[in-house]
């Protein structure tokens, strides 16, 4: 058995790992600050189901040091999921300050935490988004990655080389999951396929960038927790992996898959590219697939009935 500390564990993909943690019978100890970027009622949801499931929520900020000490100290942690963060790349054109404070601080504050506990696993979330203005694709782990279109993307390739130091310097064996935008139900309000949902059940316009040619490599969250959960398992000192779909799909695709598992047309507004975000997103998952047996089975039109059925279901009632 396992004892995992998952910080984040209020967020979307935290909240999904935490839960398969607690069902296959580890310790999980949840930790997040319930920051108010998202609906923190949504954050306040997840966190009473884990809490239900037997998941200890702890309410804190990774730049706490004396409270993460103390959370180490009380804990037997064999293991580190550290996927809180502050996400969204349009977010810190506008407020910089909170990517250098969750991102860098706080990745600063729990590894120097760990540098105390050099036995102790680390997992951590990167991004597709530190490909930036990389051409070659499919994106694969063995590419540069040294042209980030936007600072959420520089934060996460920080987080990367930071991880890198400490194992090198600490002996700190970590692995970085570079996660290719995920979806699903109990996903984030502020990502396209949430929005998009909520504009055509109300009837307001969608505005679609780039003409709405961009591609994106959307992968269903189970799929994403289950190479969460493999890379727990790895033994190596440091590791990166792509963990996206495989299959990536331009957005006016997206929005008619959307529009018929809604059964309503969407209102279109087409502009030009916007400014920090890429092309196209195309995961290699070669690696990932031998060493962790990540294999994506959900297809988007399946894991799209799903996140609508349940936006219908549980969040309108939230
Ligand atoms: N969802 C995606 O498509 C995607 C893609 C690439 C990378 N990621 C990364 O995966 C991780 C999880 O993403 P998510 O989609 O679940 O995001 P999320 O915003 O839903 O979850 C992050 C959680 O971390 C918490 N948090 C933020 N700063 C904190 C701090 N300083 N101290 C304590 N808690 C803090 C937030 O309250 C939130 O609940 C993040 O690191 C994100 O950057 C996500």
């Amino acid at each position: 058995m396992k004892t995992i500390l998952v910080t984040g564990a209020a967020g979307f993909i935290g909240f999904h790992a935490s839960l398969r943690l607690i069902q296959r019978g580890d310790r999980v100890v949840g930790l997040d600050n319930f920051n108010s970027y998202y609906m923190p009622a949504l954050k306040e949801a997840r966190a009473a189901l884990l809490q239900k499931a037997g998941v200890e929520v702890i309410r804190g900020d990774l730049n706490d040091r004396a409270q993460l000490s103390s959370l180490f100290e009380k804990h037997p942690f064999t293991h580190v999921l550290h996927l809180a963060a502050q996400a969204g790349v349009r977010y810190a054109r506008s407020h910089p300050e909170a990517y250098m404070e969750s991102n860098l601080q706080g990745f600063l504050a729990l590894l120097e935490t760990l540098r105390k506990y050099p036995s102790i696993k680390l997992v951590y979330a990167s991004s597709s988004s530190v490909y930036g203005l990389n051409e070659t694709i499919p994106f694969s782990v063995k590419d540069r990655t040294d042209k980030p279109a936007n600072l959420y993307a520089a934060t996460k390739k920080a987080n990367e080389l930071m991880a890198f130091s400490y194992s090198h310097l600490y002996g700190i064996r970590s692995v970085g999951l570079r996660y290719f935008t995920v979806y699903g139900p109990w996903g984030r309000p502020d990502m396209a396929y949430f929005s998009f949902t909520k504009a055509i059940l109300e009837g307001t316009p969608i505005t679609l960038f780039n003409e709405g040619k961009m591609k994106r490599d959307f992968t269903y969250i189970d799929d994403i927790v289950q190479g969460t959960l493999a890379a727990l398992e790895t033994e190596s000192l440091y590791e990166i992996f792509n963990l996206g779909h495989h299959a990536p799909v331009d957005l006016l695709t997206f929005v008619s898959i959307l529009e018929k598992e809604l059964g309503r047309k969407a209102k279109k507004v087409f502009e030009g590219p916007s400014q920090g975000e890429v092309p196209i997103t195309y995961a290699d998952i070669q690696d990932s697939q031998t060493k962790l047996g990540f294999t994506p089975t959900t297809s988007l039109e399946e894991g799209l009935r799903i996140f609508v059925d349940w936006y219908r279901t549980i969040f309108l009632k939230i």
